[in-house]
């Protein structure tokens, strides 16, 4: 064989070892033209092994921490985009999707916006600032973003928080006017964007979740700016209760008109010890497969993502005080785990 032809063997070989067996979550995600994303760090893109698993497994990435007001917002004046723009140049060159986490939280922002003594007109100005700086320059980078994070209470209460009332923007004593106010300024910001509000415990009809249904219910029928929901689901519960109502909860909010996405699943299995055994593993896959099937039969859930993807690094031990871990479908060594199979095996059958 000459060496054209051993490489045209070889290219060949590649081709057909792809098609029969060697599939990946992104290629049967990209089939049914849906996005199957993880969060990520940009530090961690150096390191070969979880920047080739990103890239191979997934068509879209969120950052995990880079774009939130404690890392993008070291000081009033200064912006620090350098990181998020790390991640952005990284999906462009594997031709991933990016997702924007978050504009607005009561979580991970700087000591100097919390122990400011900012006044309501100073706390309003300053986030629509944000919202304008941020969204603009990540316009055409970033085609969806998780607007506002997390405002209500297990109850359905809006949570007291830097942006609702201590001292606010301005709306206190207003329920969702708050989120509505940041929504109104993020299309102005970038019109092209996916605005999304987002939150956890919302998977399944609950308190909760009624009272995100009833807050897009309302934007919805006075034309505020909302095109989607996030559900996280951080998954506690291994009985999972609350998914026995997931589908009625991603129907009722489809009716409305919005898209959902699954953004940030993870499923903590209790830290014992050593590893986690083949009955917690298979646990933790019925769960994946669950989450799974309930968005890929839903036509409005058009995107799919993990909080991480390697048990390697995870925000669940840190979160539980070490009583939680391995929450995520690759364990610590990049190898795939029974969750990882469940994904595939329900985005394989959606094609
Ligand atoms: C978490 C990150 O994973 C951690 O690294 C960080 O220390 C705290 O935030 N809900 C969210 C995410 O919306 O932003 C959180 O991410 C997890 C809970």
């Amino acid at each position: 064989m000459t060496f054209k032809q051993t490489l045209w063997a070889a290219a060949l070989l590649l081709i057909l070892s792809g098609a029969c067996f060697g599939q990946t979550l992104r290629e049967y995600a990209d089939r049914a033209g849906v996005l199957v994303g993880a969060a990520a760090e940009p530090r961690l893109l150096e390191e070969p092994e979880y920047a080739s698993t990103l890239a191979r497994e997934f068509n879209m990435l969120t950052a995990e921490n880079a774009l939130k007001w404690g890392a993008i917002r070291p000081t009033r004046e200064r912006f620090n985009f350098e990181p998020g723009d790390r991640l952005v140049a990284f999906a462009r060159a594997h031709k991933m999707k990016v997702r924007g986490h978050c504009l607005a939280w009561s979580e991970y922002n700087p000591r100097w916006l919390e122990k400011g003594s900012f006044t309501p007109e100073q706390m309003s100005e300053l986030l629509r600032e944000h919202i304008t700086k941020v969204m603009r320059h990540y316009r055409g980078k970033v085609f969806a973003w998780d607007v506002v994070n997390e405002i209500f209470l297990a109850d359905g209460s809006v949570e007291s928080s830097v942006w609702y009332d201590q001292p606010g923007i301005g709306l206190k004593g207003k329920g969702t006017a708050y989120v509505e106010q940041a929504l109104r300024w993020a299309r102005a910001a970038d019109p092209d964007a996916q605005l999304f509000y987002n939150d956890y415990d919302t998977e399944g009809i609950n308190p909760k979740s009624d009272a995100v249904y009833a807050m897009v219910k309302d934007f919805r029928s006075r034309g505020v700016p909302i095109d989607g929901v996030g559900i996280q689901a951080h998954i506690v519960d291994l009985e999972a209760k609350d998914l026995a109502t997931i589908e009625q909860n991603l129907a009722r909010l489809a009716a409305l008109g919005v898209q959902i996405h699954i953004t940030e699943l993870d499923v903590g299995l209790p830290s014992g010890a050593g590893q986690p055994d083949a009955a917690a593993l298979k646990r933790q896959a019925e769960i994946y497969r669950r989450i799974a099937d309930a968005c890929l039969r839903q036509p409005k859930c058009t995107a799919f993502q993990t909080w991480g993807f390697t048990d390697k690094y995870t925000w669940i031990p840190g979160y539980t005080k070490g009583a939680k871990g391995a929450p995520l479908p690759f364990d610590a060594a990049y190898k795939k785990k029974p969750a990882y199979d469940a994904l595939l095996e329900a985005f394989r059958r959606r094609r």
